[in-house]
């Protein structure tokens, strides 16, 4: 597909807007590319389609994650949480989180924060009619500037339960950016019957290792971590059942076959509960 065929070329034929590099791949726009998107450029393309090939699990795991982030929204809603914060959003792509949520409780109200310009733009063009739902341009690991902002303390109400989304963006914080400290003081502004959700590529995963040197080289992020080091971001939440594990294992709409495939042990993911 010529990049002209994307999403903002349709808003605005004239340009690519002066904020969005297309010769740089970004994060947002690779994982659009591994999804099967239409949002991202061919330097996007190619680090995708690396990443793939290493990882040798075509592209399985990303969708995975997108199921399993699906399920925890559902599972959170279920719950009765009917505001959430999704950090690290990406670009829209199918059954994002406010259709999930709002498909429980139409009046389920939704934050999407991503530092990538593409994804805000994106956001913005899909969100224009829904008043439940708005998308922040910011910078997670800036949790009390993020906090403070307009689109999030007044659109969020922190003295009631929200969900906390972390899907696949905190192995995008390097260890020397204090991530225990970025997705501590998150968990600190949540209410008491709180939820937050995490997944982050497993370093028992050859797929993840593979995919990591392709990320760090292409992207300068992306780490693997050690389940411990993974469930220690829950640290003061109450794991729910069946706690960290793999993304096929957490609460399983069908049967899971076992052993599992490369994209099933690329990352983990686990939700806890503030008490
Ligand atoms: C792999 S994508 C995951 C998207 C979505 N959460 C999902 O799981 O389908 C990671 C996203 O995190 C965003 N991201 C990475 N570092 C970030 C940061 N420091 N602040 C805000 N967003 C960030 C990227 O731009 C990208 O959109």
């Amino acid at each position: 597909m010529a990049d002209s065929d994307m999403a903002w070329a349709k808003l605005d034929p004239a340009h690519v807007p002066p904020e969005i590099d297309p010769s740089k791949p970004s994060v947002a726009r690779v994982y659009d590319a591994i999804l099967g998107g239409k949002d991202n450029f061919a330097a996007d393309r190619a680090v995708a389609a690396e990443a793939v090939r290493a990882a040798g699990d075509g592209g399985s795991g990303a969708r995975l994650n997108r199921a399993a982030l699906g399920r925890a929204v559902r599972f959170m809603s279920g719950e009765g949480v009917t505001q959430f914060l999704d950090l690290g959003s990406g670009l829209p792509t199918a059954q994002n989180t406010h259709q999930i949520a709002q498909a429980v409780n139409p009046c389920a109200r939704v934050v999407y924060v991503d530092n990538d310009p593409s994804a805000y733009i994106h956001g913005q063009a899909l969100l224009v009619d829904n008043d439940s739902t708005t998308v922040v341009l910011a910078d997670i690991r800036e949790p009390d500037k993020l906090l403070a902002m307009p689109g999030v303390a007044d659109f969020l109400d922190f003295t009631q339960p929200v969900g906390l989304i972390l899907n696949a963006v905190i192995h995008h914080v390097l260890d020397e950016e204090d991530p225990y400290a970025i997705v501590g003081r998150y968990k600190e502004a949540l209410a008491p019957g709180s939820y937050m959700q995490l997944t982050h590529f497993s370093d028992a995963s050859a797929a993840a290792r593979a995919n990591e040197r392709v990320l760090r080289e292409s992207l300068g992020r992306g780490q693997t971590r050690s389940r411990e080091q993974i469930v220690r971001f829950f640290d003061g939440l109450d794991l729910v059942e069946p706690g960290v594990v793999f993304l096929p294992e957490w609460r399983p709409d069908e049967p899971v076959s076992v052993p599992l495939d490369r994209g099933g042990t690329l990352m983990l993911v686990g939700v806890g509960r503030k008490s």
